[in-house]
């Protein structure tokens, strides 16, 4: 049955290619961002990418008035919520922004949804939770930490959620924790178009490839990994965006709080990355090895069997798709 879901923070990356899945699967989607990190271009972009029209709210999520207003107006029954701030080192350095913004929007959004009485929501977490597993790929049980100020907001963001689902049992929370989201929508309208420096791996080594940046830093190869780079699970952000479909949809057949992997259950290094980009691109890219970063792990890779058995959901997509996607996207 078609449904009216908030999407917070859909204007950016991972969020505007949610808001396509989501519509494409029959639902009305209404959008909440303040474009802190994003530009007003997401919202056509969309709408090209689905044929559909899409309803804009311009609000900050730490705005009750406003979130109550957009629950209640657009008859919302569900809440995909991603709207937050992401650069671990900006944490590092304002970890009060950090607090406020992602878990003072958190609160204030789940307050406003409980005054309307809408119980349905779905949670951006991230593979950060984890920490320094111990044990790889990781399983949802594994123990949880975090070594930075963000990385705490969805830790705590986690517990909050918990919290909430066992004072009330009509609350369906599913916070999904995301692995390295990479690649775009293969139309090359919607990408991921940070605002400053980028600080991930993949916008880096795209920057290089356009030629915006005279090499990527790869920082340390003396990890006990393939190549002695950082082994990460690389997901298609259009693999991640189904599993926000997979859901939302067993939200209304499911209660209290819960977490999931979303991951491709393997694992490429950085240099790999790096020949996988300049494979899509036919640009040799080039790197430079630098030291290692504090809080930087070995290697992250996701088991998302459980994903799999309960929600029906598994990551279709590799990394030479995810970089022909990406290189498409950033050629327009
Ligand atoms: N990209 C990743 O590597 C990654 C990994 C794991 C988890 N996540 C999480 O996924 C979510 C989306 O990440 P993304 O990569 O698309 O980031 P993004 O910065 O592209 O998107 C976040 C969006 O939220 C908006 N926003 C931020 N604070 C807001 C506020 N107070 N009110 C309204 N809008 C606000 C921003 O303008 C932006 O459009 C975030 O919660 C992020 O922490 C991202």
């Amino acid at each position: 049955m078609a449904q009216q879901i908030l999407v917070t923070g859909g204007a950016g990356y991972i969020g505007s290619h949610v808001a396509v899945e989501v519509l494409n699967a029959g639902h009305d989607v209404v959008i909440v961002d303040n474009f802190v990190n994003s530009s007003h271009e997401s919202i056509p972009a969309v709408e090209a990418a689905t044929g559909k029209s899409v309803t804009f709210v311009e609000a900050d999520v730490t705005d009750r008035a406003a979130m109550v207003s957009v629950l209640r107006d657009h008859n919302i029954t569900a809440v995909i919520h991603m709207a937050a701030l992401k650069a671990v080192g900006e944490s590092v350095d304002q970890p009060l922004s950090y607090y406020a913004n992602n878990i003072g929007g958190l609160v204030t959004l789940l307050d406003a949804m409980a005054e309307v009485g809408v119980y349905q929501f779905v949670f951006s977490s991230s593979a950060t939770v984890y920490g320094d597993a111990k044990e790889v790929p990781i399983p949802e049980s594994a123990p949880l930490s975090a070594t930075n100020p963000y990385g705490q907001t969805k830790l705590m963001a986690e517990q909050i959620l918990g919290d909430l689902a066992v004072s009330d049992d009509r609350w369906s929370i599913l916070a999904l924790r995301y692995f390295n989201p990479v690649g775009a929508h293969p139309s090359g309208t919607i990408s991921e178009a940070p605002k400053g420096k980028p600080n991930n791996l993949m916008p880096s080594v795209m920057a290089a490839a356009r030629g915006d940046l005279d090499q990527v830093m790869v920082f340390g190869d003396d990890y006990d990994t393939v190549d002695g780079t950082g082994v990460r699970d690389y997901i298609h952000v259009m693999d991640l965006a189904s599993g926000h479909v997979a859901a939302l949809e067993s939200l209304s057949a499911r209660a209290g709080f819960d977490a999931y992997n979303l991951g491709l259950g393997s694992g490429i290094s950085v240099l790999e990355l790096i020949a996988a980009a300049s494979k899509a691109s036919g640009i040799d890219i080039a790197y430079e090895i630098a030291d290692r970063r504090p809080g930087d792990v070995a290697a992250s890779v996701a088991d998302p069997s459980r994903a799999k058995a309960d929600l029906g959901w598994s990551a279709k997509l590799d990394i030479d798709r995810a970089c022909q996607d990406t290189w498409r996207s950033q050629k327009r």
